[in-house]
């Protein structure tokens, strides 16, 4: 029941009850959110209003990069890290700025969404590696700046695993 309703968190964009498996929501970030009509809300087409930067190009295993996402106010989101191509998070987010809160997706703090429908703008969301890190990562969020106005696919740019600076692994 603590995963499901965790997971619920994680859909309900702006506030709207999710429909299908929360799973889907996690790989395809979209928030399926349905019309009285019973027709899907689809996300915008348009050219996004938001990008999502980077504090650093570069990470190293268990280190730290601070994430923005940058554009006018918005009341929803999803973000994760991910390597390229892949569907799954990486990672863990910490020390959630006002009005968002971390989330799992598979593993603890893997996700950062909002907490509520409050605007947010240009929140600063603060990402750890894992200690293992073994490539290079994008962020990818899902942007609503409203109910039903969202934008799928906000990604930042690459941000390459420092080469040499991998931390051991644990010897326990
Ligand atoms: C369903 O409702 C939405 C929002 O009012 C509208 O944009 C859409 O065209 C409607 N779809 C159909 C098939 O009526
Ligand atoms: C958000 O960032 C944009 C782009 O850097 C800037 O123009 C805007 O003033 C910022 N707004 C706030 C409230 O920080």
């Amino acid at each position: 029941m603590y995963v499901l309703l965790v997971l619920v968190g994680a859909l309900s964009l702006c506030n709207a009850f999710p429909n299908g498996a929360p799973k889907a929501a996690c790989v395809n970030m979209t928030p399926h959110h349905i019309y009285f009509n019973l027709t899907r809300v689809q996300a915008q087409t348009t050219p996004s209003p938001y990008s999502v930067t980077v504090a650093s190009n570069l990470y190293t295993a268990g280190g730290t990069v601070k994430v923005q996402i940058v554009g006018p106010q918005f009341e929803g989101f999803l973000l994760q890290a991910r390597h390229n191509g892949n569907t799954g998070p990486v990672g863990s987010f910490s020390n959630p700025p006002t009005n968002t809160k971390a989330v799992t997706c598979t593993s603890g703090s893997d996700s950062m969404t909002h907490a509520n429908p409050n605007a947010k703008q240009n929140i600063t969301l603060t990402w750890t590696a894992p200690t293992d890190a073994r490539a290079d990562v994008m962020f990818i969020a899902t942007v609503a700046q409203v109910k039903n106005v969202f934008w799928l696919n906000n990604k930042s740019p690459m941000v390459t695993l420092a080469q040499g600076h991998q931390k051991e692994g644990n010897h326990v």
